[in-house]
């Protein structure tokens, strides 16, 4: 079983994590699977409360339940079974019972970010009945589409409000262009961070990256208003998506970031089985929590009200009740290939 088990988890860590960040780790005993948390990998700014961590740990417990099914294993998870140890947050036990294979596990690989500009093709239908088939079986979540032109613009337009705050904010830059993979082989050695070529950026923007850690670079970029530039190309580029969607969470608490990241996981996965292009555009909305929740450290005092505004504006397209929190928002639809894929370290496992 140890074998099967560690081939599970070989496929399961192909899930998404802010930057690449691969926040987990893993003990075996017996038939069951410990998962845990590492709470130093993603940065705090962008992971209040570590409600980036608990969803990405979401999609990659949402994985090995999935990838389970790949050998025939049954994979019952107990989401934090260990009230002293917040940082574990599954417990899963595997029992071989012939379960057929979930059709969702054969898109774990397959699934990735696109950062591409998208084709107007509508969806249809069909397509966005199965997003809310997929998502469904996710208690305490709620899942939101529009394909709505006018909504599409304005949750674009808000979204991308994150990119000129990222450009302008000192601490956001730092960790924005610290964290860019800029080689082949860095990427390939499944490093943390973005590797440049997944990015999608245009040429200049790319040069204006490689070199904004330079003071002087820097202070030229700000005075051509280089950061409001970017938040008007990424308006038209989230906004070239036919159809956006929003997943929230009915309490702020680690089960639910748990559930919206397992509710993500679905939708992705089930967005690659129609070959989709798919794009978490959330960081707006993790601004907006550390915001609201009175730890803006690290922000500057004059995006405060630009932030609150875009929170609202996503909230409000979507039609989010007051008492729910969004969790994930992201973009999807037809597009050309993405240039690259952003790889994985091994998975970290003990056993015991
Ligand atoms: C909680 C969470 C938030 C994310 N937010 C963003 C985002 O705002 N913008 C973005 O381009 N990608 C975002 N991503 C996607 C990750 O960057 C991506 O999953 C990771 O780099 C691995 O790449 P892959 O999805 O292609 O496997 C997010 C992923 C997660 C799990």
């Amino acid at each position: 079983m140890e074998a099967t088990l560690r081939a599970i988890l070989d496929t399961a860590v192909w899930a998404p994590s802010g930057d690449n960040s691969q926040p987990w780790s893993f003990t075996l005993h017996g038939n069951n699977i410990r998962v845990h948390l590492d709470p130093h990998r993603d940065n705090p700014i962008l992971n209040f409360k570590l409600s980036g961590t608990y969803i990405a740990h979401g999609a990659l417990i949402e994985n090995i339940i999935l990838a389970a099914s790949l050998s025939g294993v049954r994979a019952e998870a107990h989401i934090l079974p260990d009230l002293a140890d917040p940082y574990c947050t599954a417990e899963i036990i595997c029992t071989e019972s012939g379960v057929d294979a979930d059709p969702l596990a054969a898109f774990i690989r397959e699934r990735h970010t696109n950062r591409k500009s998208y084709k107007k093709q509508p969806l249809g239908t069909e397509v966005t009945a199965a997003f809310s088939a997929a998502a469904e079986t996710i208690k305490g979540t709620k899942l939101f589409l529009t394909e709505d032109k006018k909504a599409i613009r304005a949750v674009a337009a808000a979204s991308a409000v994150m990119e000129q705050v990222a450009l302008e904010t000192p601490a956001l830059r730092e960790i924005f262009v610290g964290d860019i993979l800029w080689t082949d082989e860095e990427n390939r050695s499944g490093k943390q961070g973005l590797a440049i070529k997944t990015m999608e950026l245009p040429l200049p923007a790319r040069l204006i990256m490689r070199h904004l850690h330079n003071h002087f670079v820097a202070r030229i970029t700000d005075m051509i208003g280089f950061a409001n530039m970017a938040r008007l190309a990424n308006t038209g580029l989230y906004a070239s998506a036919p159809l956006m969607g929003l997943i929230t969470i009915a309490e702020e608490s680690p089960s639910a970031y748990i559930a919206a990241g397992r509710a993500i996981e679905r939708v992705w996965l089930d967005a690659a089985s129609h070959g989709l292009a798919f794009h978490p555009v959330t960081g707006i909305l993790f601004l907006a929590r550390s915001l609201e929740r009175g730890s803006a450290e690290g922000l500057l005092p004059k995006h405060f009200e630009q932030i609150r505004r875009a929170n609202a504006t996503i909230r409000k397209q979507f039609g989010v009740e007051a008492s729910d929190t969004p969790a994930m928002l992201f973009r999807t639809g037809y597009a050309s290939p993405a240039t690259a894929r952003s790889y994985r370290r091994a998975p970290d496992i003990q056993t015991i």
